[in-house]
């Protein structure tokens, strides 16, 4: 696989980048800058050879039949997918100009991406804005293409979609002859994640952790953890599931009753691998403004009127034991609802337990649990913490496969 690193020759030549610049945003504010950071070493090696670098990123959802359906919904989408603010905090990063350009085709387009100097950047307004993108439409792939001489792929978080701007422009670019690479993040992430698809002896105890709330939505990639992990700890909303199915009491918590047959046959199946809760912090609501009581009870023995709304003390002993004994952690999912101060003890005490274990190569796959690492202050303790939620999810189902990647492969 080419790396930016390794593209020579780029001297007043146009890359586009795909970056991932779909972060979130508050009160129109973005709440958290991440993904920028993270896409900041490829831009800054692109700008450093006098590259012309154009960037293009989705932002949010757009869905296209909306327009004729509620116009209303969709000018909000419109709105909310506006990349305007993320130009303006790359260009703090950067301390250099960010040309935005609010269209996402035609000549003013064209005209500033031509009026380019080498070392400047320019950020394309979201992908999405277009109908084509996330159906790979040939059409916007080339005229995407057109506007460059090479292409790099540093949109980790993307590279699950085989989108347009995913894969579309490196096909088109490629059989042009044209360079495609990866950049700086897209390495890392893919070196890392691959060092939990590809399970070397010296690492094992391999134990995985998963939480969050549906079993469905992870299915997949519990068969694959099945296979490769020694241990598979499960907590979260996704654990009551778990619980039900083996007959326990669980009173009112998130269960998915059509997954009920799944998590016992999965769980007979895993002869022992699978480790579920002991205890849970319950409440009678989820809602603070309506709640009365939060006790500790046996993880089977929720009273009808409660919800497990986070692992217990006991439970929190016995996965820190596990993930002590490890030599690597794959992390997927929250403990509990720790956006709330009552029920973050379980999510901390995975935070803390894995990055207290030194000798092993930790992984955290993105999503809730990469916010809850970044919010309890435990980023840098990890071996690897990923901008990617569904991409590294779907990167361990998929033994190491993403389109976003083997397009450059
Ligand atoms: C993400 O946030 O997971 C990526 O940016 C992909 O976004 P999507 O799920 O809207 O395709």
């Amino acid at each position: 696989m080419l790396t930016v690193k390794e593209m020579n020759g780029l001297e007043g030549k146009r890359i586009i980048v795909r970056v991932d610049f779909n972060v979130p945003f508050k009160e129109g504010a973005i709440r958290d800058d991440n993904r920028i950071v993270s896409a900041l070493p490829t831009i800054k090696e692109l700008i450093g050879k006098g590259a012309k670098v154009i960037l293009i990123s989705h932002l949010g959802k757009v869905q296209h039949k909306l327009a004729s359906e509620d116009p209303d919904k969709f000018a909000k989408q419109i709105k909310e997918g506006n990349l305007a603010p993320v130009a303006v905090r790359l260009s703090e990063l950067l301390n250099q100009p960010v040309i935005f350009v609010p269209e996402t085709r035609g000549k003013n387009l064209v005209d500033a991406v031509n009026n380019l100097n080498n070392g400047e950047i320019l950020l394309v307004q979201n992908t999405r804005y277009e109908k084509g993108e996330e159906k790979n439409d040939p059409e916007i792939a080339k005229i995407w293409a057109d506007l460059s001489d090479a292409f790099v792929m540093d949109a980790f978080g993307s590279a699950h979609r085989a989108h347009a701007s995913t894969v579309g422009i490196p096909e088109i670019l490629k059989s042009e002859g044209k360079p495609v690479a990866v950049g700086y993040l897209v390495e890392k992430e893919f070196a890392s994640l691959s060092r939990c698809v590809d399970v070397k002896d010296t690492d094992r105890p391999y134990v995985a952790i998963l939480g969050g709330l549906k079993v469905s939505d992870k299915i997949q990639v519990i068969e694959t953890l099945l296979k490769k992990c020694d241990k598979v700890l499960i907590g979260g909303a996704m654990a009551y599931t778990f619980l039900k199915a083996l007959g326990h009491s669980v009173g009112d918590s998130p269960v998915e009753n059509d997954q009920l047959d799944y998590a016992k046959n999965c769980y007979l199946k895993a002869n022992g691998k699978i480790v579920l809760p002991v205890d849970s912090v319950i409440s009678d609501a989820f809602n603070p403004a309506i709640r009365t009581t939060i006790q500790t009870v046996n993880a089977g023995k929720i009273p009808e009127g409660f919800e497990g709304l986070d692992i217990g003390p006991r439970t929190r002993e016995l996965f820190a034991n596990e993930i002590a004994k490890a030599k690597m952690i794959f992390w997927n999912g929250p403990m509990g609802v720790f956006e709330q101060d009552e029920f973050q003890k379980g999510t901390i005490a995975v935070c803390e337990a894995v990055t207290k274990n030194e000798k092993a190569f930790t992984v955290c796959g993105g999503g809730d649990s990469a916010a809850a690492v970044k919010q309890f202050g435990y980023m840098d303790k990890f071996s690897h913490v990923s901008t990617g939620g569904g991409a590294a999810l779907e990167m361990i189902e998929n033994e190491g496969h993403l389109p976003g990647i083997d397009v450059v492969r």
